[in-house]
């Protein structure tokens, strides 16, 4: 059966009737990141806080393995209007200026943007498609200039998450850049809206 998109919405991230989507959302987010049992603990309450934010949209994958199973959440996409009070926006700026962005670029970049905070696709479910669809439907009708990202460095921009990236359109804007309590590099990569 094919994967279908939903929009999810804040209200619904903690049904109990079966239909919140918060848990499964975090445990597609540690399959598909490989991280250890567990994290989905810690993220939970960042998720929550995001969820707050002005501009926030996420949208969901769900599949349907055969007509006797329930559909099951595969993947999750989810971002928010970037803001001067929001951690991610901060180190970008400190990145952008340590990289030797003029004060006019940076605000320029800055200004109106859209962050792609989350993206993930069950490993079970990946290269066929969805990652790609999650992406075009969550940057659909934005308002934004731009659609900004961090995405870890790997060798030869070649994985699934790179190869998506650069086939919508996204160029570098920092490489090799390290968060605050993070030792692992990271890019920060952009364009700008619409994507079509
Ligand atoms: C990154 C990620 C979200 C991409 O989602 P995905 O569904 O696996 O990938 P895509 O939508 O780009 O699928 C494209 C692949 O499907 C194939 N495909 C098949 N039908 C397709 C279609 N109709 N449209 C686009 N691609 C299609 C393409 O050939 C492509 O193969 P390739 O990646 O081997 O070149 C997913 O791989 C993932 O969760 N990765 C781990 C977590 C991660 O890195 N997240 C991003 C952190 S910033």
């Amino acid at each position: 059966m094919p994967v279908r998109l939903v929009e999810l919405t804040a209200d619904d991230a903690h049904r109990t009737d079966g239909g919140g989507w918060l848990s499964p959302a975090l445990d597609v987010y540690v399959s598909a990141m490989n991280y250890p049992r567990g994290t989905q603990l810690h993220r939970a309450p960042l998720w929550q806080d995001h969820m707050t934010r002005p501009g926030w949209v996420a949208i969901g994958a769900v599949h349907q393995a055969s007509a006797e199973r329930p559909e099951t959440l595969v993947g999750i996409a989810y971002g928010y209007r970037g803001a001067p009070d929001q951690w991610w926006n901060q180190q970008l700026c400190a990145g952008l200026r340590l990289g030797g962005y003029r004060r006019e670029q940076i605000d320029e970049i800055t200004r109106n943007y859209f962050e792609l905070t989350e993206l993930h696709v069950h490993p079970s479910m990946q290269g066929t498609g969805t990652g790609q669809r999650l992406l075009q439907r969550l940057l659909r009708d934005r308002s934004e200039n731009s659609v900004l990202l961090s995405t870890p460095e790997v060798p030869d921009d070649d994985n699934r998450a790179w190869r998506l990236y650069r086939r919508l359109g996204f160029t570098d804007l920092l490489r090799q850049f390290t968060f605050t309590g993070d030792p692992r590099p990271f890019a920060v990569l952009g364009r700008r809206l619409p994507v079509q």
